[in-house]
């Protein structure tokens, strides 16, 4: 059965949008129970009215602190039926109370190559160092930030005419294609926590008909 995730975002929603591409094209065994923003107007919310899921914006200014502000979301989110969150873009930092209302089934996607650049302008701050190597990393959230096992992690090349912004872009191209890897691995409950490390389970034997994972060398380029 497909897992019920809440996906939280403050923005544009690009993350979210490969989540739906990927459940939409069979991809991915998790549905989209709840989309949900702390930001009025963010066009994550609008992505959601397009493709009919369910949406609910809890700006956490209407709440006098985060305890408050998170019991909100916890309750909407299991009113959804949700039971795992992924932070899509989402700019806040949450309680221990939340993850333990999720236990194990929190992750986050942040654009930089953890420990290095947390943060909410991983990619600026890594331009601004002059890395030659950034990229992004899907990890379990806990209560420090950008701190939690990572996941998976991918990088990209960084040039010195880079800043923020094209760094960033380079990035998030990136996201889109793991952010949706590390969901399937937690719905299919293929992620096994050994203290700070996560082991992926060997995927499963491939069906008749199915194209298995193939080590390609020399690599395979874009586009094939
Ligand atoms: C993404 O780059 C995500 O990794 C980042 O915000 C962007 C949201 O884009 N998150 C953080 O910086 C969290 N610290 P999106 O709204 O288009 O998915």
């Amino acid at each position: 059965m497909a897992l019920p995730i809440a996906v939280l975002v403050s923005g544009s929603g690009s993350n979210l949008q490969a989540l739906i591409d990927r459940i939409e094209q069979g991809a991915l065994d998790a549905r989209i129970a709840l989309v949900l923003s702390n930001k009025e107007g963010a066009y994550g919310l609008e992505r959601a009215r397009k493709h009919r899921l369910p949406h609910v914006c809890i700006p956490h200014a209407d709440y006098p602190d985060r305890a408050e502000f998170d019991r909100a979301m916890i309750r909407a989110i299991r009113k959804a039926g949700g039971e795992a969150v992924v932070m899509a873009g989402f700019m806040r930092m949450i309680t221990g109370e939340f993850l333990r209302a999720f236990p194990g089934k929190v992750i986050n996607i942040h654009p930089a190559l953890l420990p290095s650049f947390p943060g909410v302008h991983g990619p600026r701050d890594a331009a601004d160092y002059g890395v030659a190597i950034s990229g992004c990393t899907v990890h379990f959230v806990d209560e420090i930030m950008d701190h939690g096992p990572v996941i998976i992690q991918a990088a990209v090349p960084a040039y010195p005419e880079d800043d923020g912004q094209t760094l960033g872009g380079r990035i998030l191209a990136c996201e889109h294609r793991v952010l949706p890897q590390a969901v399937q691995w937690l719905a299919t409950d293929r992620l096994r926590l050994e203290g700070r490390k996560v082991r992926v389970q060997p995927a499963p034997v491939p069906k008749a008909g199915e194209v298995p994972g193939a080590l390609v060398n020399p690599p395979l380029e874009l586009g094939f």
